[in-house]
């Protein structure tokens, strides 16, 4: 039997009717539309499925939809505001910090997480911010320095 839930996603409230099983990841993607939180590994391992959900960030391929009922979800979709960039894309963009692209927006979930929880990182908390978050194609330096950059305040956020 199908479940409702309702909860908010980017700002935007969500009233579905669901699965129980079913799993965070593919009410964003497949229900909502909201692709850019990517699938990969679908076991915990490799954080493209990273979303902020109530402040955290988490896995969505591990999380059950359900247990977002009531709460507020953060996609990669609701960091740019309008036509303006976070200053996290922004970072990226600059240092060159994705290739192929499929782990950023995971990789940009669990910055914000960090950068909110801890606006001032040392190189090593950064590290550890997003050592759940696997990029096969960058070597994670320039991740690391567009990270730098932003807590340096060298990108800031338009008002
Ligand atoms: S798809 Fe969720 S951690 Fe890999
Ligand atoms: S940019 Fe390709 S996996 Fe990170």
């Amino acid at each position: 039997m199908k479940k409702e839930l309702r909860f908010t996603v980017n700002g935007q409230p969500y009233e579905l009717y669901i699965k129980p099983k079913t799993i965070l990841v593919e009410v964003l993607r497949a229900h909502l539309g909201l692709t850019g939180t990517k699938r990969g590994c679908d076991s915990s391992s490799c954080g493209a499925c990273t979303v902020i959900l109530n402040g955290m960030a988490v896995k969505s391929c591990s999380v059950l939809a359900l247990q977002a009922n009531g709460g507020e979800v953060l996609t990669v979709e609701g960091l740019a505001k309008g036509n303006e960039l976070h200053p996290l894309q922004k970072a990226f963009l600059d240092h060159g910090a994705f290739q192929c692209g499929f782990c950023t927006s995971g990789m940009l979930m669990s910055s914000k997480a960090l950068l909110d929880e801890n606006p001032n990182p040392t190189k090593e908390q950064i590290k550890e911010g997003i050592d759940g978050n696997i990029c096969r194609c960058t070597g994670y330096n320039s991740i690391i320095r567009a990270l730098t950059g932003v807590v340096k305040g060298e990108y800031k956020e338009e008002k």
